[in-house]
């Protein structure tokens, strides 16, 4: 079948919504389509390439952000502070672990949700589920939860003044890594993994300072003083996708414009459906989530299909297992995938295999638990020879109370205090610097 950016059309793709008036839908995918592309090849070319070192075992993936972005809060400072947040934990894995870290945001794009049953029922009423910002409205009545097809234009503006901002961050001095100590937020600093922290950045300074005296220039290091993050959402939506897929005009090849880097969720891998049709035409590098039900053959058919040419950086592997079975249904994949000479980054979600809903009622992970299961990937990765390329993780720089444990030991109790996030529980501010450490630690190890 010849590949365009439409041809997934002919076949089936799960988790659309329901838009009420496809005609209106088609108008809108057709106003995208005329607007000015959100990312460039030549980006897309540059993440590829630095996560072809990531599976070469010479970097390691650091891909973080929320779970569903809001359009409710879009502002400045929420953007900076998560930008921060991510900036934080890849010195804390580069320092600790002396490997560089490849930044990916799950931001400036992440909007839509695939959800387990197509309505939600309360107190004998059916609805519409929430799909995301990009689809409908999280408020539980028939309008707010009707598909509004205007919402992939609104989607898309927010994610053009997000990565403007992004630019500007990283490329303008608030990446420059004599900020190191100014990236610590002030209820953080006073933890006990803010103090860390802080013990890290003066050993920064200390070694920035060292080399300036030994004569060398830093000022004029650009690696130093700017950054580059990197930007990936779940592409479900298949029109909003297509309608940004463009031709570049150097290789001819087609991208998808939408962010550097696009992944397929669980629940739209089947090998003979629209999703993976969508992907394997596009020349962005592309993730892939793979759960503890799927079987060597799946994910080899995955390699194949979406990365037959074996680019190293083409393909990332995102695997979330569970922590209870992490150590016993990873290890056959990783076996399958090495002896077939497939080049993938393998990357570790540890947070949607480990989601419960607690006593009290609310969807949660155990910090623990998060832990439980990074520990297991690098084990699982240490017994197959296999380099345990990186962490994919939802998370906020905000203090809320959404996953369980961590320093602050946040209990069942606490859930309800500021549980805020649109869709999964994330860890905070405090628990992403800690998971940070304990990674670099795993990876230290392992040298
Ligand atoms: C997600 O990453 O938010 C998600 C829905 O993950 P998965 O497809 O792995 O369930
Ligand atoms: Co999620």
């Amino acid at each position: 079948m010849t590949w365009t950016p439409a041809s997934w059309r002919e076949l089936h793709a799960n988790q659309q919504p329901d838009w009420p008036d496809t005609g209106e839908l088609e108008a809108v995918l057709k106003t995208l389509s005329g607007y000015p592309p959100l990312v460039f090849a030549g980006e897309a070319r540059s993440l590829q390439a630095a996560l072809g070192t990531v599976a070469q075992g010479r970097a390691f993936l650091l891909q973080a952000g929320d779970c569903a972005e809001s359009f409710d809060s879009f502002n400045a400072n929420s953007i900076r502070e998560r930008l921060r947040l991510i900036l934080q934990m890849a010195v804390i894995l580069t320092y600790s672990a002396g490997v560089p870290v490849v930044k990916v945001g799950r931001i400036a794009g992440q909007f839509a949700k695939p959800r387990s049953s197509p309505n939600e029922t309360i107190d004998g009423t059916s609805l519409p589920s929430f799909r995301g910002h990009i689809v409908n409205d999280i408020a539980f009545n028939a309008e707010a939860r009707t598909a509004d097809p205007h919402r992939l234009v609104q989607a898309y503006h927010q994610s053009a003044a997000t990565l403007n901002l992004l630019r500007a961050f990283t490329r303008g001095g608030f990446a420059d890594l004599r900020r190191v100590h100014a990236w610590n937020q002030e209820f953080v600093s006073e933890s006990p993994e803010g103090a860390r922290y802080e013990q890290l950045a003066r050993s920064i300074d200390r070694a920035l300072r060292f080399m300036a005296a030994c004569g060398l220039d830093t000022d004029t290091v650009p690696s130093l003083h700017e950054t580059d993050v990197f930007t990936s959402h779940e592409a479900l939506i298949l029109g909003y996708e297509e309608a940004l897929t463009r031709q570049d005009s150097l290789t001819g090849d087609w991208y998808d414009c939408s962010a550097h880097m696009v992944w397929l969720g669980e629940r739209t891998r089947e090998l003979d459906g629209a999703h993976v049709e969508f992907f394997r035409g596009i020349h962005n590098p592309v993730g892939c989530k793979i759960g503890p039900n799927a079987t060597p053959d799946d994910v080899l058919g995955l390699c194949e299909a979406l990365n037959p040419e074996r680019v190293p950086g083409r393909l990332t592997l995102i695997t979330r297992m569970g922590k209870d079975v992490v150590r016993s249904a990873l290890p056959p994949l990783l076996n399958a995938v090495r002896d077939a000479g497939h080049p993938v980054v393998w990357a570790c979600d540890p947070m949607h295999g480990n989601t419960f809903t607690s006593q009290s009622g609310r969807k949660t992970r155990d910090f623990d638990d998060i832990l439980d299961e990074i520990a297991g990937f690098f084990s699982a990765h240490r017994e197959a020879g296999t380099w345990p390329g990186g962490v994919h993780v939802e998370l906020t720089s905000d203090d809320v109370t959404e996953c369980l444990g961590g320093g602050e030991a946040i209990l069942d109790d606490h859930l309800t205090l500021r549980y805020e996030t649109m869709c999964d529980p994330r860890l905070n501010g405090r628990q992403s610097l800690d998971l940070a450490f304990r990674v670099a630690e795993l990876l230290h190890a392992r040298a």
